[in-house]
């Protein structure tokens, strides 16, 4: 017996022995609220960055060639690296991160997706994911996908630039609570690492003013560590 009923024609609700069970939604991560939050609280990371990526992909790529970034975010990098002049495709699996990009990079290509199935029938020059976009697989095998994804979109000799979060990383910035607050937001962020299985958990609460009225929303980040070796062997693969 199937968990849920499902309607027949008529509207009424039956449940049979061919009824599959439904499974529960996946849970909305950078969803509309946490976006806008996220863009403006997070997004200076790669504005930091810059300097350094922009100094190392220029000595191997000149400005005009093809760059794509997996786990785009709100399209601060692609922004960056389109304004130098390259020609940046951004993925993300959140539309609305990309609809975010979009309005920051209007020139940029986007295209909603998973790091792990990406398949755009091209190559690049640059493939960057950065600000510990690979942390979110939390199974190995997934991280070890998404590492074959981006190298299948490499021209050979290309440039993949990427960062991954250690367990020191997650216990240094991954503790304790957080309390952001603008005229129009307030964000919870309570995160912790747990060296066990070496797996952070982010819980955002978040509060969005409407008038006199203020709307929640919750996002559960979850979130794994990775030792530098076990990157290097899935990347030797
Ligand atoms: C911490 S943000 C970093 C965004 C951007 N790379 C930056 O540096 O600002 C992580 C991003 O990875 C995206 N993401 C996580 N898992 C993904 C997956 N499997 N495929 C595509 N995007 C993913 C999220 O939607 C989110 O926008």
């Amino acid at each position: 017996m199937g968990l849920l009923g499902h309607e027949d024609s008529t509207g009424a609700a039956m449940a049979s022995s061919r009824t599959k069970p439904v499974k529960a939604p996946p849970p909305v991560l950078y969803g509309k609220d946490f976006a806008r939050l996220w863009d403006k609280n997070w997004a200076f990371f790669d504005y930091d960055l810059w300097p350094f990526i922009r100094r190392v992909v220029r000595a191997k790529a000149p400005v005009g060639r093809d760059w794509l970034d997996v786990c785009c975010g709100t399209g601060v990098l692609a922004h960056l690296a389109g304004e130098e002049g390259y020609r940046v495709t951004g993925v993300d699996r959140s539309p609305h991160q990309l609809a975010i990009a979009a309005e920051r990079a209007p020139e940029a290509t986007w295209i909603c997706g998973d790091a792990r199935q990406l398949a755009l029938g091209r190559r690049f020059d640059v493939v960057t994911c950065l600000f510990d976009s690979l942390n979110h697989l939390t199974d190995e095998r997934d991280l070890a996908r998404a590492l074959r994804r981006c190298a299948a979109h490499l021209k050979p000799c290309g440039l993949f630039i990427f960062d991954v979060l250690t367990a020191e990383g997650f216990q240094t910035v991954w503790r304790g609570a957080d309390v952001l607050r603008d005229d129009g937001s307030i964000v919870v962020i309570e995160a912790q690492f747990d060296a066990l299985d070496q797996t952070g958990r982010c819980h955002v609460t978040g509060f969005i003013r409407q008038r006199s009225l203020w709307r929640r929303f919750d996002e559960e980040h979850v979130e794994r560590a990775y030792r530098r070796d076990t990157v290097e062997g899935l990347l030797r693969r």
